[in-house]
């Protein structure tokens, strides 16, 4: 049994987390640990199903656990992994802090010094892309919701090379209002979210910008150039990217689908639609899947469409899909 923390555990990605983990087979709940609330009890500050006790940072046994989570806002995450790695327990970690390879990037993207420098780079924790990397790493980074749902939809067409880089990649996104986080704000007022739809952060000021670009350019070998449009949608939970993206001319649709099929043959979470279907969020909220759909507009010219729950596999799923690999164990214990 994987024995596991949780930092940020009254957190809507953390809560995810130990709301999945009950139902995993291998991997258990040890310790929860909570900044505002320590010494209290879980179902008193979120009211819900689970309740546990809630332990102040310093009270965290790192010997009664094999791994953390860590669910904390970027900025706060390096310090605790940085504290787990000293003591020997494993991490993943939910939040930007170990996304970006450099401390150069994260100042770049961030607009702070990175918290803890020697734990880049950390292996990107996107198992369908990156799974080698992953087995029995002692850090893994848990990518962005808006990153995971970009790079699965777009990963086959940059692997063969067959996107066009000179051309930037439009990349419109629509977030469900859980991927803001609990902490209050304005614009996430019921009265100012409902019967809403607002674009915000557009062009290249997204922070997710840089985690895209990074993986993107890792993928095809060239730099890559991303236009972001991200959009609050006012729903709960889920991201439905669309991204335009020039190919060569020549390309027909039977060709580009049957990248994809081969790209993610086998995937248990990965379902690609059938053509000129459309992913949606109907697809996949409440489940670890990512949907994509293919249409060639004209020729040149494909959209890709990219579905997931960003609590699921944009964040908590994708982290318990991350230890099941990284503890050798199959990949989908405790998703279905
Ligand atoms: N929401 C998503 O869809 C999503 C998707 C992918 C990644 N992420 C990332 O995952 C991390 C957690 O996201 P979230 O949406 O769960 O955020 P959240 O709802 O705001 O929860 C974050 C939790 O961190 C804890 N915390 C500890 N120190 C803190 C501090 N100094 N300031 C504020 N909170 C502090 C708080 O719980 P205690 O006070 O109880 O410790 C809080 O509940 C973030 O880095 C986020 O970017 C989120």
């Amino acid at each position: 049994m994987i024995r596991v923390g949780i930092f940020g555990i009254t957190g809507y990605a953390g809560y995810e987390l130990a709301r999945w983990l009950e139902r995993h087979p291998a991997a258990q709940v040890a310790w929860a640990v909570s900044e505002s609330s320590a010494g209290k009890r879980l179902a008193a500050v979120v009211p819900g199903p689970l309740d546990m006790p809630l332990l102040a940072a310093g009270q965290a046994d790192w010997g009664a656990v094999d791994v953390v989570f860590t669910a904390l806002p970027h900025g706060v995450a390096a310090s605790t992994a940085r504290t787990a790695r000293a003591a020997g327990v494993r991490v993943v970690d939910l939040s930007a802090d170990l996304r970006l390879h450099t401390a150069a990037a994260y100042a770049q993207w961030y607009g702070a010094d990175h918290p803890a420098p020697e734990l880049l780079p950390t292996p990107y924790g996107l198992p369908e892309l990156n799974r080698a990397a992953l087995v029995d790493a002692s850090a893994i980074a848990n990518p962005g919701c808006y990153p995971t749902s970009v790079l699965l939809g777009l990963a086959p067409l940059l692997k063969a090379g067959i996107a066009q880089l000179s051309a930037p990649i439009i990349v419109n996104s629509a977030s469900g209002i859980s991927g803001a986080g609990r902490g209050l704000k304005q614009n996430l007022h019921f009265v100012e979210a409902s019967e809403n739809f607002s674009a915000y952060n557009i062009g290249r000021t997204h922070r997710h910008v840089g985690e895209m670009e990074q993986e993107l350019a890792a993928l095809a070998g060239a730099p890559a150039t991303v236009i972001f449009a991200p959009h609050l949608l006012p729903v709960q939970r889920g991201i439905l990217s669309t991204m335009y993206v020039q190919v060569q001319p020549d390309l027909n649709l039977a060709t580009i689908r049957d990248l994809y099929a081969a790209q993610y043959a086998g995937e248990p979470f990965v379902r690609v639609l059938p053509d000129g279907t459309p992913a949606a969020l109907s697809y996949v909220v409440h489940t670890n899947r990512c949907a994509i759909g293919l249409t060639l507009a004209q020729p040149g010219l494909l959209i890709v469409t990219s579905a997931i729950d960003n609590l699921i596999k944009g964040a908590a799923g994708q982290a318990i899909q991350n230890i099941n690999v990284m503890f050798g164990l199959a990949e989908t214990l405790g998703l279905r």
